[in-house]
């Protein structure tokens, strides 16, 4: 019999070093333990686009580690329900973010002193032909997926120190270049040279700012408007692992790239995609 790694090391295996998640060599990828990062107990942190889908999870995923989270959307039934649900730690405001003014408002109410992190979530992601696409049609979607985040950060980083990080929500569109999706993928271009831009100019107060890129997510809304079984079977062809993606693990990645585990990154995209696209 062949020594494990950890015997010819003399090593502990990783579930005994503090704070580790022990995983059986059965795990699954799909029904583990979340992570547990333990640093963002009641530290301010804002989303937007927190009452659906990817952005609810996000809530979730920060409001499990005892983070006070902040988050904005205009379904205010659901975003309500779910400030409900959660209870302590999470509130929940009902604006649009085409709004300058409610951005501001929403930010310099969102709890006291420093803010940690923001999570930049909330986009459309209309399926639209160029022949179809009115200025207004372009405006509007430049205004939700784009403009906002500039309002957000430039609000969010006045209360920012050292340390604090921006998630921005890209999109693995952005490289795959999809048809009638052309103003949608370029916003999210736009996200993607906004971060690197940004990324320069807050790191000399140690700010963080990086993209995440999801791959195709089992929101509720993809599932009943776009994910039909044919659909299903071209995305696990397409993906280096072909299991399908959940709103829970776009979160994970989330948490790690406001965590301290991600010090060292920042304007950076991470596709969270099961290797659809290689970075
Ligand atoms: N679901 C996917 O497959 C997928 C894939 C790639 C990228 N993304 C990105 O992930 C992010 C979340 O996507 P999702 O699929 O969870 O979307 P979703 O439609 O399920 O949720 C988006 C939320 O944003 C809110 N919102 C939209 N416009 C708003 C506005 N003007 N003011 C306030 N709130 C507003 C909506 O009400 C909704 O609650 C987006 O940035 C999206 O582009 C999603």
């Amino acid at each position: 019999m062949g020594s494990t790694p950890a015997e010819r090391t003399n090593s502990p295996p990783p579930s005994a070093l503090p704070g580790a998640i022990s995983l059986s060599p059965l795990h699954s990828l799909r029904h583990r333990q979340p992570v547990n990062l333990r640093e963002f107990a009641d530290r301010v942190v804002l989303v937007t686009g927190g009452a659906n889908g990817i952005g609810t999870a996000i809530v979730r995923a920060f409001h499990n580690q005892g983070a006070n989270v902040f988050f904005c959307d205009q379904d205010g039934a659901a975003g309500h329900a779910l400030a409900k649900a959660l209870g302590d730690r999470a509130s929940f405001r009902q604006i649009d973010l085409r709004k300058e003014r409610e951005i501001v408002r929403w930010i310099a109410g969102a709890g006291k002193g420093r803010i940690h992190a923001l999570v930049n979530n909330a986009a459309r992601d209309p399926r639209i032909a160029l022949s179809e696409t009115s200025i207004d049609d372009w405006d509007d979607l430049f205004a939700t997926n784009l403009r906002a985040y500039f309002l957000t950060c430039r609000e969010a980083a006045k209360r920012m120190q050292r340390d604090g990080s921006i998630v921005n929500l890209a999109s693995i569109t952005f490289h795959q270049g999809p048809a009638k999706m052309s103003a949608y993928v370029a916003t999210k271009g736009g996200v993607l040279g906004f971060t690197r831009s940004l990324a320069r100019e807050l790191g000399p107060r140690r700010i963080r700012v990086n993209t995440v890129s999801p791959g195709w997510v089992m929101t509720e809304r993809q599932l009943k408007q776009f994910v039909t079984p044919s659909v299903k079977r071209q995305i696990k062809r397409a993906q280096c692992i072909p299991d399908l993606i959940s709103p829970e693990e776009i979160a994970e990645v989330v948490l790690f790239l406001a965590s301290n585990s991600s010090r060292a990154m920042t304007g950076q995209e991470l596709l969270v995609d099961r290797g659809w696209y290689h970075s």
